[in-house]
């Protein structure tokens, strides 16, 4: 029988790791990702993938060629296959109405117009791609309106991987979350979906439901995530002026089984590419259906975040004698968390813009996200980038700790303090150093959450 023919449409960082994974699973089904941007399909063919993630060059290497493939041929792709998975971006829209809030549903909306266009048979559309509920509807109005000759059904199933685990995630998944029309020829096609990931994830771990709750749930679990980062940090400003230890209060309340243990690092505040977007999208979507209760109790984790992020800002300048004009500032970590190059909505980027706002003169040093944030801060004066973090704290008077990298817990911090300016400022914003031990080399010492520890004197 010739092998099922799948097609991804959007070669990103869910959809490159994500189909890398179901080729490895899945050696009855044919892989092809297509993407309009030329340079990173090339990536994809290249030694040196586009998107970095643990695990993944072993797996794109070793299925490239055989049942995954990397093309720009997005019409031929469309042409030849069975089920297409659309993983094009959903960026909050920064024009018209709803700017600044709802998704900018195009990249959907064209996908949907070009698979209608090309499309040979009928098909199984899964919208992978975070959206607002409903839009499975808009995307099947417009395959099924006209007169195409085929028929397609909507599918949403909805990624829930967290980047710098990725292939982690998806090799072993919490659950599966499939959606369908509650009618025939959408059970079937939630049955076809669900048979690819029941190649190796078990049939209890797959969820399936309709399309719009599916939808739902995605941007309510972003949501319930993004929340408890919000909390833990508005604890932690508490503690910093009260003396308590947010770190001792994760724990103590992380024991809890009704609350558990993950998601309660108090940090720099959340980044990444989903959850202010998620957010903000739901927000959106609670001020459309008049619900303006509920837009604005979400739009409060956002605020929260906002706020933690200006805090760091404030506690590192009100630590260095109101200002830090002309002074080198070491920032470690660029991504917006660990194991991953990627730094959108990274903390780090609203931290080095106010501080070269301050005029402070930055130097960055990130193991894999240095090039994505040369492009972000390409306007900014003032800040350099190297990936040797010795050299970025050299004659350093502070050093901030943005990313929570395990290569920044095993540096030599005795050395790292003899090279820098005194007094010597350390900010470890992501709490992974032990505040003791930096002291009694001689650092001031600020973890997030817990009173500062400085030396008198300085
Ligand atoms: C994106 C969304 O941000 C997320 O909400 C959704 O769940 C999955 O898709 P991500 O993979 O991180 O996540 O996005 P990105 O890395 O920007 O990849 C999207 C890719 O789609 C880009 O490579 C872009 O070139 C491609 N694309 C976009 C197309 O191939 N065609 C288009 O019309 C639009
Ligand atoms: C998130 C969701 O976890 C994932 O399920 C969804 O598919 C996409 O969005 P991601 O953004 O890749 O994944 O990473 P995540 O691990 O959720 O971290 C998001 C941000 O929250 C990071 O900046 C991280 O550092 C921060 N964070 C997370 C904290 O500050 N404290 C925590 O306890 C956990």
């Amino acid at each position: 029988m010739p092998l099922k023919k799948i097609l991804c449409i959007g070669a990103g960082y869910v959809g490159g790791p994500t189909m890398a994974v179901i080729a490895a699973n899945c050696p009855d089904y044919d892989v092809t990702v297509v993407d309009i941007n030329k340079a990173r399909i090339a990536a994809w063919n290249s030694k040196s993938l586009p998107v970095y993630e643990p695990g993944l060059q072993e797996i794109v290497e070793k299925q490239r060629g055989e049942n995954l493939h990397f093309s720009t041929d997005v019409v031929r792709g469309i042409e030849e296959s069975d089920i297409i998975f659309v993983c094009v971006n959903t960026p909050t829209k920064t024009f018209g109405l709803g700017a600044g809030k709802a998704a900018d549903l195009q990249y959907c909306e064209k996908t949907a117009r070009m698979i209608k266009e090309h499309a040979t048979k009928d098909m199984i559309v899964v919208e992978k791609s975070t959206v607002p509920v409903r839009t499975s509807k808009i995307i099947n109005e417009i395959l099924s309106h006209g007169d195409s000759p085929h028929k397609f059904e909507v599918i949403s199933n909805p990624e829930f991987l967290a980047e710098g685990t990725a292939i982690k995630d998806l090799q072993n998944p919490d659950r599966i979350l499939i959606g369908g029309r509650p009618c025939a020829s959408g059970e079937a096609a939630v049955a076809e979906v669900s048979a690819i990931y029941e190649s190796w994830v078990a049939k209890e771990n797959i969820i399936t439901t309709d399309a719009w709750s599916s939808e739902l749930s995605k941007l309510t679990a972003n949501a319930f995530l993004a929340q408890r980062v919000s909390s833990i940090n508005s604890i932690a400003a508490v503690c910093e002026s009260t003396g308590a230890d947010v770190i001792k209060i994760s724990e103590a309340i992380g024991a809890d089984p009704r609350i558990g243990a993950k998601f309660l690092k108090a940090g720099p505040g959340f980044g990444g590419s989903c959850f202010k977007k998620d957010i903000l999208n739901l927000v959106y979507l609670c001020e459309t259906f008049g619900l303006p209760e509920v837009a604005e109790y979400w739009g409060q984790v956002i605020k929260m975040n906002d706020y933690t992020q200006n805090r760091a800002v404030s506690r590192i300048l009100k630590s260095m004698f109101n200002t830090v004009a002309g002074k080198r500032i070491a920032v470690l970590g660029f991504a917006f968390k660990a194991d991953t190059g990627d730094t959108r909505e990274s903390p780090a980027i609203q931290i080095v813009e106010s501080l070269a706002e301050e005029r402070a003169e930055i130097v960055i040093s990130d193991p894999q996200a240095l090039e994505n944030a040369q492009q972000d801060l390409k306007e900014i004066e003032n800040v350099s980038f190297t990936d040797d973090p010795y050299e970025a704290v050299l004659g350093a008077h502070a050093i901030v700790i943005v990313t929570d990298w395990q290569e920044y817990k095993e540096l030599d911090y005795g050395k790292i303090y003899s090279s820098m300016e005194k007094p010597a400022q350390l900010f470890d914003l992501r709490n992974i150093l032990s505040s003791d031990e930096l002291y009694e080399i001689g650092f001031n010492v600020h973890l997030v959450g817990k009173k500062s520890k400085v030396h008198k004197g300085s």
